[in-house]
């Protein structure tokens, strides 16, 4: 018979582990929802005990099951036009910016990480389509990567409740989406302007490609990290963005108490955090 028991220092392994992996810290007082998920992918499995279940998550080879877990131990949330004041900024203060030092022809690049479902990423190409003057200018990428493989195919699926999109004007509403019996459906000229990637912000393999973007939009992530899985995910992005490029954070987070690698820039709409111009 199953016995789906965790003991605190089950719980205390899994947490050093998980962390290692992802850069999630789970304080003490996330046990019920660690545990909760724990046991069901300990039933799902026919693992009948922690300690089975546990082997098979360090020793597969394929990272499998690893990766079903992370779906479950994610938090989404996000919604679109969340912290809209940074669009703001994008379009006001940062992009212009951007171009006006540009010495070539080369999209504008723009990383998002992590985008959860999608709002994000699709609220800041909508955002540039709808706001910013130098869209008939300059070619735009925008990537947008997680590292939940599940909440990536809804991003891909583009479809949203009526929760998702209660921020967006009804003008952009009926501009952008259609409405069907499960919600609000993205049109395909924003899906197509948005790449998504499954990439671990906390695994150097998985990072390593993304460089030369102009802008990152890191919001609501590193309050799920430590001190140190911030301090690296800060070297990371600077790694990740050219010379001059700007770093978006969430409201709650910020750059200064992390890293000094940054220049703090005030602007009218927005703080963010610069790459330095001298930077290589
Ligand atoms: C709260 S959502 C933030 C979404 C969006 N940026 C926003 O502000 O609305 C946090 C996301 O971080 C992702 N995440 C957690 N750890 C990650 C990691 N190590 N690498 C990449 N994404 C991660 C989760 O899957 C989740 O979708």
């Amino acid at each position: 018979m199953a016995d789906t028991t965790i003991s605190q220092l089950d719980f205390e392994k899994f947490r050093e582990f998980f962390y290692r992996k992802t850069g999630i810290q789970f304080e003490a007082s996330k046990r019920y929802f660690v545990d909760k998920r724990l046991v069901e992918r300990i039933e799902l499995t026919d693992s009948s005990t922690f300690r089975n279940y546990f082997t098979k998550l360090r020793f597969e080879a394929s990272g499998e099951e690893l990766q079903h877990l992370t779906n479950l131990m994610t938090v989404n949330e996000t919604y679109f036009f969340r912290e809209e004041y940074q669009f703001q900024c994008l379009v006001k203060s940062i992009l212009p910016d951007i171009v006006s030092r540009k010495t070539d022809k080369n999209p504008v690049r723009i990383w998002v990480m992590p985008s959860s479902s999608g709002e994000e990423p699709y609220s800041i190409a909508l955002y540039l389509l709808e706001y910013w003057a130098g869209i008939n200018d300059w070619d735009i990428e925008i990537i947008a990567s997680d590292i939940d493989t599940k909440i990536l195919a809804q991003a891909r699926a583009g479809q949203y409740s009526a929760r998702s999109v209660q921020q967006l004007p009804e003008m952009l509403l009926r501009k952008y989406f259609k409405r069907n019996a499960n919600g609000h459906q993205i049109c395909d000229d924003l899906r197509n302007a948005v790449e998504f990637t499954r990439v671990n912000l906390s695994e150097r393999a998985d990072t390593r490609a993304y460089r030369d973007f102009d802008v990152v939009f890191c919001r609501n992530l590193l309050i799920y990290f430590d001190d140190v899985s911030r301090k690296a995910a800060a070297e990371t992005f600077y790694d990740a963005m050219k010379p001059g490029g700007y770093i978006c954070l969430g409201h709650s987070e910020s750059m200064s108490r992390v890293s000094s690698l940054y220049k703090v820039r005030k602007f009218p709409e927005a703080i963010v955090y610069q790459k330095p111009l001298e930077a290589k």
